[in-house]
């Protein structure tokens, strides 16, 4: 039996799909390359080299979710277990600007994949699902049974999947299905050959960071140091992307024990300022991060970090890197692929 990745190729996903490779998981990768690139597969087998049989245990289509006869023919031919449903548009400021391409993608995406599932009668998934939609959150940390609200379309788009998929397990309990809420993923694999790489200049701070470190960018933009916050600047929960691809393992297991619909945040319960993480960067790179301060990001919120003892009660994930981790597996990636 496989595993689908659906945007497989991209930063979580391909994360995701070493960690299940490695565990012996068989994976098949769906993605358009909308933001990502082919050579990724390519890594990914460097990476599993030796332990794996790759060729064997991976199957790789491009082509988009919402292509009904692709995803047809992909559970025709594969052996589909379970979905991981990672493919959609993610960024929040795009998402204002073109709001009609997000919602096109992010919830037709999600309605052919469950159309198709039906069909073929694969009904466990897990889902991306972020700490957005818990909007602004009345106190920290945020617990999952916090009321949720989004205030942009990407946010929308999260928040209207996860409501169609609740209403999908009220119509039909013999489904399962695992919400995962990321907070804020960053870091790389410790090979240096997958990681961030957004196209054009970086919306997100670790990214940005990063090319600032390696010269490609002149100098960081703290938006905001009026926060009520310990240094004046926003405070997050920083997760590593590969403790966050080990909670997709967990997730799935979690599936196999037919857990109905289950919502679990993916951070650490530890909220790191923006100082925090340009410091720690700092000590990583020899203090190559220039930074100043400008006005606050419209649409930012001050603090947001998560209570994650729920995924760690019923799943046993636990978020196990450091944020001197982080910054050293981001650092490392950008230097190797510095164009
Ligand atoms: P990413 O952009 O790196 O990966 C998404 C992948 O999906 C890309 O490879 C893209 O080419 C593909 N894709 C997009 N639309 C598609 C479609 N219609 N058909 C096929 N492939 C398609 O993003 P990521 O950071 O890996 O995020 C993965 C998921 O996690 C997204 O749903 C995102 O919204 C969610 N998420 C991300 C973050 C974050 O900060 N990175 C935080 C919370 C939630
Ligand atoms: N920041 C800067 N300068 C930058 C970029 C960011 O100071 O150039 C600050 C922001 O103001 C914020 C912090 O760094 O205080 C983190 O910002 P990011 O843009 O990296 O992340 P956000 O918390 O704003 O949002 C991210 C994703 C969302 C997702 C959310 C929770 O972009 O899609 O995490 O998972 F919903």
């Amino acid at each position: 039996m496989s595993i689908l990745l659906t945007g497989g190729l991209g930063y979580i996903g391909s994360h995701t799909a070493v960690e299940l490779l490695e565990a012996g998981e068989r994976v098949v990768v769906v993605d358009n390359l909308s933001n990502s690139k082919k050579e990724v597969a390519d890594k990914i087998k460097e990476i599993v080299k030796g332990k794996v049989d790759f060729d064997k245990q991976f199957s790789l289509y491009i082509g988009d979710v919402r292509d009904e006869k692709l995803l047809s023919k992909i559970f025709e031919k594969e052996k589909i277990e379970s979905v991981v449903h990672f493919a959609g548009l993610k960024a929040v400021g795009e998402s204002c600007k073109i709001p009609l391409e997000y919602y096109k993608n992010n919830i037709d995406s999600t309605l052919v994949l469950l159309d198709v599932m039906k069909k073929f009668d694969v009904k466990n998934l897990v889902f991306s699902s972020s700490a957005t939609v818990y909007g602004r959150a009345k106190s920290m940390p945020i617990y999952e049974d916090f009321p949720t609200s989004a205030t942009n379309p990407y946010g929308k788009t999260k928040l209207f999947i996860e409501n169609i998929l609740m209403d999908l397990y009220e119509s039909d309990k013999t489904w399962n299905i695992v919400l995962l809420r990321y907070f804020n993923p960053i870091g790389a694999h410790d090979s240096g050959l997958i990681g961030e790489d957004p196209n054009g200049i970086p919306n997100n701070l670790m990214p940005y960071i990063s090319r600032v470190a390696s010269g490609k960018l002149e100098c960081l933009s703290i938006f905001g140091n009026d926060y009520p916050t310990k240094d004046g600047t926003g405070v997050r929960d920083y997760i590593h992307v590969v403790d966050l691809a080990n909670g997709h393992l967990c997730a799935i297991k979690k599936l196999r024990t037919n857990c109905g619909l289950k919502i679990y945040n993916l951070g650490t319960g530890v909220g790191y300022s923006v100082l925090d993480i340009v410091n720690a960067f700092n000590e990583v790179c020899g203090g190559k991060v220039k930074y100043k301060f400008v006005e606050r990001r419209p649409g930012d919120i001050d603090v947001c970090y998560a209570c994650a003892d729920k995924a760690f009660k019923e799943m046993g994930w636990k978020a196990k890197r450091d944020l001197k981790n982080m910054c050293q597996t981001s650092y490392n990636f950008e230097m190797k692929n510095k164009k």
